[in-house]
């Protein structure tokens, strides 16, 4: 087995999952200030340290996404992040590209850049302890999005990036995100994912990206958030285990999904429901920002001298997940354990 398969089951195997802690600073000041709380350096890491020195890291969180900020901060007792992070036998991670921009010829949707200079900044990054890395691709879904230029430019971008992180010896998580925002119908969603995908791989096999030593990171199959389409958990786990069957080449390892927007309690459901439903090889577990920490955040910014508190609630959202991640969770499980 490949030394990039290895560190992809110890970040996604034995019902553990990925903690996306990466937002951008305008991104986590967005979220900060939505709980009135100030965004400074200082907030940011006091918040994010809380998590990763929880009990939850030891049995239910392979791996943490780090953004360039964090990547580079000690904590409290002095200890650099990344350290504190393996510490509890989790992988530290690393967010490599640098955003989504207007793409030119199409402006209503984005290309994501963070080439230049690429193979410099991920030698770095290996060197503060990161092995793994993410890079995310978005598209929006209306009856002429997305456009074929964003399709092929975005997939083109996630293989060169994802050949540069396994030559550095990192695993890329490969992130083409095909957003919730619409009024589309999970039938729309499943049509545009699957060309997505299907694209992505042929990109990535262009590439010579070892597909063993990768992890995809998609989203799942859902009516849009603004569409007034009724579907159970059921059909969206039948939906999405399909797509990713039809276009996912048997090699990938592992799948964690994104939320996206999905509630906590609805990400969890639909993770638990896709692994009921899982007749094909793959992983299939969590990669969420949102629905692991909207809670522990709502809670700290109400009781920011309570550690213990804020770990409590982060730990109960990381056991809910990793039930699913096995198909193991319940609603009676998720009140048990509340
Ligand atoms: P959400 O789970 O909040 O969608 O974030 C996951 C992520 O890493 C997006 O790039």
């Amino acid at each position: 087995m490949s030394e990039l398969n290895n560190i992809v089951l110890k970040v996604i195997g034995n019902g553990k999952g990925i903690l996306a802690a990466d937002e951008s600073t305008g991104t986590m000041t967005k979220r900060l200030e939505n709980v009135n709380v100030e965004s400074s350096t200082q907030n940011r890491l006091i918040f994010r340290e809380t998590l990763f020195s929880s009990e939850s890291m030891k049995n239910f969180i392979g791996g943490v996404i780090l953004y360039d900020e964090t990547i580079k901060q000690s904590s409290s007792t002095g200890k650099k992040i990344p350290q504190l992070i393996s510490d509890s036998n989790a992988v530290p991670g690393i967010k490599v590209d640098t955003g989504a921009k207007v793409l030119a010829g199409s402006p209503e949707e984005k290309i994501t850049e963070g080439l230049d200079g690429l193979r410099e900044r991920l030698k770095e990054y290996y060197k503060l302890g990161a092995r793994f890395t993410k890079w995310r691709a978005v598209y929006i879904i209306s009856k002429d999005y997305p456009s074929k230029l964003s399709i092929i430019s975005n997939a083109h971008a996630l293989a060169r990036y994802a050949a540069l992180a396994q030559e550095s010896g990192m695993v890329p998580i490969v992130e083409p995100e095909v957003l919730m925002d619409g009024n589309h119908t999970a039938d729309d969603c499943y049509k545009k994912t699957s060309e997505v995908l299907k694209r992505c791989f042929e990109e990535l096999i262009l590439s010579k990206v070892d597909l063993k030593g990768i992890i995809l990171k998609p989203n799942m199959i859902l009516p849009g958030s603004n569409s007034e389409q009724e579907i159970s958990s059921q059909e969206i786990a039948k939906l999405t285990v399909k797509c990713l069957k039809e276009s996912v080449p048997s090699d990938v390892p592992g799948i964690a999904f994104l939320s996206g927007g999905q509630t906590e309690k609805e990400a969890t459901e639909n993770l638990n429901s896709i692994n009921k439903n899982n007749n094909t090889n793959f992983v299939m577990t969590y990669s969420y920002g949102r629905a692991l920490q909207q809670s522990a955040l709502k809670f700290w910014s109400k009781n920011i001298q309570d550690t213990k508190g804020t770990q409590a609630t982060f730990n109960h959202r990381a056991k809910m997940c990793s039930l699913a991640a096995q198909g193991k969770w319940s609603k009676d499980i998720e009140q048990q354990n509340n």
